[in-house]
């Protein structure tokens, strides 16, 4: 797929069929993720990818009931160890870059999905504490997204709504 088609066709799927996505295709995902920018290039990040049931219904009830999260094969769980960015960058490395490295890395695993014509969401509303339990996540990590990926039941054929860029810009020449 080209990329420009890539990134039009990259929406949020919150509906999967239930069928298996083989664990090396989540793997090949991530293999490409990992190129994302980083600060410093610490790549301050790490995943957990759940195929397990239990697990996968507990993260939905830790994510208000956001049924899809246990409809999908895979969750990916975004790891940001935060701890390792404030060691090089302070408080700015801590609440800024980690969350922005991972931010960047969330995108490339959305879009090698839709590459490969499977759906997935940004999932970011969650309890944290709760999910970090579940996962086995350290102080000095935050959990930043669940990802859960596919292949989709439906996807929405319309582009979803976005401000016109005349709106958002400015341009200082
Ligand atoms: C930081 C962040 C958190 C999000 N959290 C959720 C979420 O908890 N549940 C959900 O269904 N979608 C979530 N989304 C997806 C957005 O709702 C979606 O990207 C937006 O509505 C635009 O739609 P599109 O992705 O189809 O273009 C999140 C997206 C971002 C970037």
């Amino acid at each position: 797929m080209e990329f420009s088609e890539v990134v039009r066709k990259r929406r949020s799927v919150r509906a999967f069929l239930n069928e298996d996505v083989p664990l090396e295709t989540i793997l090949e995902i991530l293999e490409e993720a990992i190129l994302a920018p980083s600060a410093g290039n610490l790549q301050p990040w790490r995943f957990i990818v759940i195929g397990n049931q239990e697990l996968k219904f507990q993260l939905t009830q830790s994510a208000f009931a956001q049924r899809f999260i246990a409809q999908a094969p895979w969750v990916v769980a975004v790891v940001a160890k935060v701890d390792e960015s404030a060691a090089v960058y302070g408080e700015r490395g801590k609440n800024l870059y980690a969350i922005q490295d991972t931010a960047a890395l969330i995108m490339l695993i959305l879009l090698s999905a839709t590459n490969r014509d499977l759906g997935a969401c940004w999932v970011g509303a969650f309890d944290d504490d709760k999910v970090s339990e579940i996962l086995g996540v350290k102080p000095g990590e935050r959990v930043v997204a669940l990802v859960p990926i596919g292949k989709p039941a439906r996807t929405p054929e319309v582009p979803s709504s976005r401000k016109e860029l005349s709106e958002i810009i400015e341009i200082i020449e």
